[in-house]
């Protein structure tokens, strides 16, 4: 591997993400939406979430730290899940095209819970959650059933997830992203289709567990009330609207 891609200056050690003026913008119909994000520092072992309205851009931003949607513009993007590597240059491995090392990258260190779900309707409760487990080639060590255990989820791991209500395939999701024990795991709106009441039992569970597995949490919700109290830090964001409304900006640093 280059070594342009593991050791820029700038990319500070303590740090699992650091991102310095990075913007993300689309467009479509002549309507433009921009993220600009001056400053992000997320520090290994944090809980940290981004709470706002729909639009917003919570999916951009996260779907940017996993890595699937490349920047715009990048002043820095330094990523460093393992303290014992040096950190790698996000921002180089797009610009040489090494979607293979982003992939690997994202495969090996991150468990990313989709807004959507992302479950494979053709396989099982227990083979989806042990998805990334097989790929990367893990063996069995009761990690699946010990989380299905703890997410409620147990007597289902037979079933494929259709057959599944709305909060067990959230639940389902949730063990997907911790099965391999990653050292981050990202959550887009884990709970979103839930009531309140489903919504907070599973949060909590969703922290618990992570905590359990000594994991970095960046999720992105509406329900900042049930995250307030499980004591996750706010990420900052402001939106306005630019351009006789043509142009929505967010603007998001912690
Ligand atoms: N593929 C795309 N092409 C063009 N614009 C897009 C695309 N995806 C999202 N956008 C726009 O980017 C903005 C931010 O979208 P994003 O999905 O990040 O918001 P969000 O905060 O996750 O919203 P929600 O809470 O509804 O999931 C929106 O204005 C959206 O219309
Ligand atoms: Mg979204």
């Amino acid at each position: 591997m280059s070594t342009e891609t593991t050791t820029e200056p700038q990319c500070r050690r303590a740090l699992i993400y650091h991102l310095r003026d990075v913007v993300k913008t689309r467009e479509a119909e002549g309507v433009a939406f921009r993220l600009r994000v001056p400053n992000l520092q997320i520090a290994v072992g944090e809980k940290i979430a981004l709470i706002g309205e729909s639009g917003c851009g919570k999916s951009t931003l996260l779907d940017m730290l996993v890595f699937i949607l490349q920047p715009s513009d990048t002043g820095a993007f330094c990523f460093r899940p393992d303290a014992d590597a040096e950190p790698r240059d996000v921002d180089a491995y797009w610009k040489h095209g090494m979607l293979n090392e982003l992939g690997d990258l994202r495969k090996r260190h991150i468990g990313y819970v989709m807004q959507t779900g992302g479950l494979l309707p053709y396989l099982t409760v227990h083979d989806n959650m042990n998805l990334c487990r097989s790929v990367l080639g893990l063996r069995r060590d009761g990690t699946v059933e010990h989380l299905a255990e703890e997410l409620g989820i147990a007597p289902h791991l037979g079933k494929l997830p259709d057959s599944l209500s709305t909060g067990e395939r959230q639940r389902v999701a949730i063990g997907r992203a911790l099965a391999h024990r990653p050292s981050i795991v990202i959550a887009d709106e884990p709970t979103a289709s839930l009531d309140p009441y489903a919504a907070e039992k599973i949060m909590s569970l969703f922290i618990q567990l992570a905590n359990e597995f000594n994991t970095t949490v960046i999720l992105a919700s509406h329900a900042w009330r049930h995250v307030k109290e499980l004591g996750l830090r706010r990420l900052a964001h402001q939106t306005q609207h630019l351009e006789d409304g043509k142009l929505t900006e967010t603007v998001v640093s912690g």
